[in-house]
């Protein structure tokens, strides 16, 4: 039996209390239902002075269990249905209303891209938070996501380090900062409790981050990653659907083959690499000009090429980017004219070049 036929089925035999099926009740309890291999999220609309919210969310998370396919089950409760998107998923909410969908979280944006290396401290974490800026100078409305549970770093970028999210309802709102809207595990916890999570409490983090904030939508979420291929590479592309990944890598040979390896590992669940941009590609000197190729410049372009992922562009070494991301204030936030802008500015160009061919 298709998935779809043994959730209506589960669905069908759910009784309340007094014994009235739970999909006759009107108006609809069951809002939403999606499912990504072995996770399933349920959305429930139950007003906050319900009764049924004491017993329901775990009777039904009990009942989805019981389908072979299903290992994880997320219980959303909503005072009230979310806003519809557009007329046509009104309306295609209104006649599928159970239809199990792929995807989980953060289905209001037009593009999921995740910012992925092999290895560490190549820059994924510059790279995001100026990219992010980039792309929202751009006119685009961005959100950018820390996923990196162990070592988050956008509280710190940011200037954002000690401050705590407000809470509305049960929901999280996002920080503000540099016109987007921001979420970080290190806004929540103590920085020095971050380093004793193990596997699956991150994966529950990273779940929690996702269904407890109040992401406003928008054109692109920005997701900062951990290095390497593990846990949380895998999380995030069960929890999402990711519209790709920008890999970023030094010239240097070793941080390339890493690199590939994790082009490999989103090829493998299927995710696009969008492409590639090469950090701390060359040294400019802002006396001369001059332009030293530290770490062997181009290599990330030629590995581009040989994974046929295209090549967004080379960011040079620069003192101002790293005080930015040290200090709180992105280099994309303090309006300097400098080589390493510039290469952020042709890069954001280069990926949205990208999402509208794709
Ligand atoms: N183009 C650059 N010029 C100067 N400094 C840079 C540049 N890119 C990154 N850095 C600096 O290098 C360090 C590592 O960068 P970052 O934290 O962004 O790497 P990461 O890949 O996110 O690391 P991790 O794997 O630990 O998450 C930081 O101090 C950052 O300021
Ligand atoms: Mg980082």
């Amino acid at each position: 039996m298709d998935i779809e036929k043994q959730f209506e089925e589960v669905f069908s035999k759910i009784t309340l209390d007094n014994g009235q099926p739970l999909v006759s009740v009107q108006p609809e309890i069951v809002h939403g239902c999606v499912v990504n291999n072995d996770f399933a999220k349920i959305t429930l609309i139950l007003p906050e002075d319900s009764p049924l919210r004491g017993s329901l969310p775990a009777q039904v998370e009990a009942e989805i269990k019981k389908i072979e396919q299903i290992e994880r089950v997320a219980i959303e409760v909503l005072a009230s249905p979310p806003e519809e998107k557009t007329a046509a998923q009104t309306t295609q909410s209104q006649t599928e209303p159970q239809q199990p969908k792929r995807t989980a979280y953060l289905q209001n944006y037009e593009a999921v891209i995740a910012v992925a290396s092999g290895k560490g401290g190549v820059g994924k974490s510059t790279v995001s938070v100026n990219l992010a800026i980039a792309l929202s100078q751009k006119g685009l409305k961005v959100s950018l996501f820390d996923a990196d549970i162990y070592g988050p770093s956008l509280p710190i970028m940011t200037g954002k380090r000690g401050e705590k999210p407000s809470v509305v309802g049960n929901r999280l709102v996002p920080i503000e900062s540099f016109g987007m809207h921001t979420m970080s595990i290190g806004n929540l916890v103590d920085e020095n409790d971050a380093v004793i999570w193990r596997g699956p409490m991150v994966h529950q983090a990273l779940e929690q981050l996702l269904r407890d904030t109040d992401w406003p939508g928008g054109d692109i979420m920005i997701i900062d990653m951990p290095p390497g291929t593990g846990d949380t590479q895998l999380s995030i592309s069960q929890l999402c659907e990711l519209t790709g990944t920008v890999i970023v890598s030094t010239p240097q040979d070793v941080a390339l083959i890493d690199a590939v390896k994790a082009a490999k590992m989103f090829t493998k669940v299927e995710i696009d690499v969008l492409g590639i941009v090469e950090n701390m590609s060359f040294f400019a000197c802002p006396k001369c000009g001059e332009e030293t190729p530290i770490f062997s410049r181009y290599g990330a372009e030629e590995t581009s090429k040989k994974i046929q992922a295209p090549f967004l562009g080379a960011i040079p070494i620069e003192l101002e980017v790293r005080k930015g991301g040290d200090e709180g204030k992105p280099l994309m936030a303090s309006n300097l004219d400098s080589p390493a802008s510039m290469a952020f500015k042709n890069i954001a160009d280069n990926l949205v070049k990208v999402l509208e061919e794709g």
